[in-house]
């Protein structure tokens, strides 16, 4: 008998025409290692991205190299289910149940939205974004995941989550399971080559600090080559004092499977002009494949189109099962 594989759930944002380092170094290298032990649902969240009000073509073609990136990086679509968003109908439904089982106070006291709506102001604030993580709730809930694979910054967003699901369960039987927050590891945690102290992020001002997974090889060279380190000539991993070459340190070890004792042997004696060259051609190396590979999926849209449907299709099945049972819990009457 083949033991029951336990689910999990993740989505991702199309914000950008390429993920970055520490996209793949913090989440989608996780999503490619679990999926064969599980049984996986990886979703491209456009609903999502709607709350930055965003281009329609660039939205689209976003999407769609979301889609081609996360399968060059080793997605396998026999093995998981790969789908976008907003192509299974059943998250927006179940987004509004959540909505009314959310307490306005509660929604209120989630950081990521207190962050973002204080940067731009309460009339330039969407709902959207109050209600971002009741989406990303039902995302979750409707495929009964067991665990849901998030950096430390999307914490909160679980817990609420599970918050909803136990309210739910204990208000009308027993319906979701309780998802567990499945944290990144910190090594996997990925900074920003001009400003080391914070996360590698799309929205920081210095996009010199931001290794794009698509970039040309002379753009990662010129960016490694240029990252910020300190005065001295050490190739050591001390976060504290040499943030610079701690992060690069972990680049390196992510990539090449090399530990970071052994790099720091290697690089004993040598310059940071050597260790950042090393640093890059790893990093190239890497990524050319990928790379190669997006662009190849890109040139055949229909073959795309298919691998979509048979996702979506298989995520719409364990979803609108969810959904119907939900609604049948609360008093809904069945369309029949
Ligand atoms: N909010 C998540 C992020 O920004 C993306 C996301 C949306 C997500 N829905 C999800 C992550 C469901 C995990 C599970 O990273």
């Amino acid at each position: 008998m083949t033991p029951i594989r336990k689910r999990v759930l993740s989505g991702i944002q199309p914000t950008a025409g390429s993920f970055h380092l520490g996209n793949y170094l913090g989440a989608v290298k996780n999503w490619v290692s679990m999926q064969d032990e599980h049984d996986a649902f990886y979703c491209v969240v456009d609903l999502h991205s709607l709350t930055v009000d965003p281009d329609p073509a660039e939205l689209r073609t976003r999407t769609l190299s979301s889609i081609a990136q996360l399968l060059a990086l080793g997605l396998d679509p026999e093995t998981c289910t790969l789908f976008i968003q907003s192509h299974v109908a059943a998250h927006n439904q179940l987004a509004w149940v959540m909505e009314c089982m959310t307490g306005f106070g509660e929604a209120s006291r989630m950081t990521q939205f207190k962050d973002k709506s204080q940067k731009s102001g309460a009339d330039r604030t969407v709902v959207g974004l109050f209600t971002y993580p009741i989406l990303m709730a039902a995302d979750i809930l409707l495929y009964q995941s067991n665990y849901v694979p998030v950096g430390e910054d999307q914490r909160q967003h679980v817990e609420l989550t599970r918050d909803l699901a136990q309210r739910f369960n204990s208000k009308y039987g027993q319906t979701f399971v309780i998802p567990e927050p499945f944290i990144m590891k910190a090594g996997a945690k990925i900074y920003d080559l001009q400003d080391p102290t914070s996360k590698m992020s799309k929205s920081t001002a210095s996009l010199g600090g931001v290794i794009d997974l698509l970039d040309a090889p002379e753009i990662n060279l010129k960016k490694i080559k240029s990252a910020v380190t300190d005065t001295e000539r050490e190739v050591k991993f001390d976060e504290k004092n040499k943030a610079g070459i701690s992060n690069l340190l972990t680049i390196h070890s992510s990539l090449s499977g090399s530990s970071i004792a052994d790099l720091e042997n290697e690089f004993a004696g040598k310059g940071y002009g050597d260790f950042k060259a090393a640093v890059a051609e790893v990093v190239i190396e890497y990524l050319r494949p990928v790379r190669e590979r997006t662009q190849q999926l890109l040139t055949d849209p229909s073959h795309l189109q298919r691998i979509l449907k048979t996702g979506a299709e298989k995520a719409a099945a364990v979803a609108d099962a969810t959904l119907a049972k939900t609604y049948e819990s609360i008093g809904l009457v069945p369309r029949g």
